[in-house]
Order: structure tokens, then sequence, then C-alpha cells
């Protein structure tokens, strides 16, 4: 039996929010994997890395369609845009706003580059959360699209397996990045959430980047319409 295939070079990944902490991790990793790269997010990124660059707000229809006429061949995409806004999000226009963020815009962007995966008998790639498994009290919109994601990406697996494509999440315990800054810094949110974590620390995006390079390769196959926790043991705990 020859080695289990893990490559993921020659493949074009796109990545949402490709220039946030998880998104450009990721991007660094597929690249050293030998893929091409290209981060869409609506700011730019904050230190040019090299990557291909397009601006994108997810929530908008017609800038997901523009891009996606734009981009030719695709293997693999990512949603992993995201915001959260804490306190904020029992009022039902933010509510809406972070599930078009998080949840519509992961299905404008599926439906947009689905003729694309169905070429190349890609993936997509999603991103839950802690939050899929968890209430929020703070952060209901979050947790309610996060939950959402495990659906759609179940859902998604069942309707593109006709095309050859596969769908699966990540769902990222605490990571040390921008969207997470101020639970980290609130100390009674910080000291709870480390209490119930058997790694007790925050981690790094880098520490992800694997499971996205695995879900994108030969050796992922058979995997599909999953959410996989990489948590550091927070679910198991
Ligand atoms: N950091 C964590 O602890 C953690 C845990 C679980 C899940 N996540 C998820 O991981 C994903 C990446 O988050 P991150 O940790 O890298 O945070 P981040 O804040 O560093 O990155 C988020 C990126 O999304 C972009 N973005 C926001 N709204 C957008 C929009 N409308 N259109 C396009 N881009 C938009 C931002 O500009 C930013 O670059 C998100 O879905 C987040 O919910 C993060």
């Amino acid at each position: 039996m020859s080695a289990p295939d893990f490559s993921v070079a020659g493949q074009h990944v796109l990545i949402s929010g490709g220039a946030g902490g998880i998104g450009s991790a990721f991007a660094r990793a597929f690249r050293a994997g030998g893929a091409e790269v290209t981060i869409a997010d609506i700011r730019p990124p904050a230190e040019d890395q090299g990557f291909a660059f397009e601006t994108l707000d997810v929530r908008d229809d017609a800038a997901v369609t523009a891009l996606a006429a734009k981009i030719g061949t695709l293997h693999v995409l990512i949603h992993c845009a995201g915001r959260l806004i804490r306190n904020e999000e029992h009022k039902p226009d933010v509510f809406r706003d972070i599930v078009d963020i998080h949840l519509v815009g992961n299905l404008r962007l599926a439906t947009a580059f689905r003729p694309h995966l169905a070429r190349t008998k890609g993936c997509l790639i999603n991103i839950g959360s802690m939050y899929s498994y968890f209430g929020a009290a703070m952060i209901p919109g979050y947790a309610a699209a996060k939950t959402g994601v495990v659906g759609l990406t179940r859902s998604l697996a069942l309707a593109y397996a006709e095309d050859g494509i596969r769908v699966n999440a990540i769902a990222p315990g605490w990571i040390n990045t921008e969207i997470s800054r101020r639970g980290r810094e609130e100390e009674a949110f910080n000291s709870k959430v480390m209490a119930r974590l058997p790694t007790g620390r925050w981690s790094e995006p880098e520490e992800l980047a694997g499971t996205a390079v695995f879900l994108a390769s030969p050796a992922a196959r058979l995997i599909n319409g999953v959410t996989i926790p990489v948590d550091g043991g927070y679910v198991a705990s």
C-alpha cells in the first residue's frame, strides 16, 4: 500500500475572511503545501503576505456573483468571514446581519461557486464554532448561525454529492484572533472558558490549519457532511 495522499499541491483555494487570523493561517498553510491561494475580505490584510486579494462583502449577492464570474478554476472554498457583536445581537436587525455573514453568506458563496467545484470535484470547508454546540447569551445571532452551519454542512454535502463535491466544517475552539479578543480580555469570561478547557490555553490559528489541509486532500475523500471540533478537547469536557 502506498502512503496516504495528504497533498494539496496545485489546488486553487479561495478563502473568504482571508485577511483575518484563521483565514490567513489557512492561506499560509495551503501555500506551504503548494496550493495557489486567493483571499477575499471586506478589508485588506493588515500586512501584505503576497496572496491574491479580492475585496468582498459576503452579504452582497452581486459582489459574490461577480467574484464567481472572475475566478476560473477552483478546488477549495473556505468560508472564514465572520464577526460578532457582544450584547447587541438580541436586536433583530443585528441578529439578521450576523446570520447573513456566517450562514447566508456561506450558502451564497457555496451556490455561486458550486459550478467551479463541480468541475474540479473540489470541496467546501465551512467554519463552525464551540457555539455550534452550546448557547451564547451575549451573542445569540452568532450562536444561531454557527449551529446552522452544522445543518447547512450536512445538507450541502447531500445536495452536492451528485457533483462529486464534498462539504465539511471545522468547529474551532478558543483561538487567539481579533474576533475573540474581548472574551480573552474579560477576566470572568476567560477564566470560565479556561477552567473547562483541557489544554488550559488559547490556541493559535496555525493549530487549525492542518485539519483544513487534510479535509481538502485526497486522504479525506470519504469524509463528507461532518463538522470536526478542533478544540483542545473543550466539547468533550
Ligand atoms: N477565533 C476564535 O476563537 C474562533 C472560534 C470559533 C470560530 N471562529 C470563526 O472563525 C472564522 C474566522 O474568524 P477569525 O478568528 O479569523 O477572526 P478575525 O476577526 O481575525 O477574522 C474575521 C475576518 O472576517 C472578515 N469579515 C467580517 N465581515 C465580513 C464580510 N461581511 N465580508 C467579508 N469578510 C468579512 C473580517 O474583515 C476579518 O478579516 C469566523 O467564522 C469565526 O466566527 C473563530
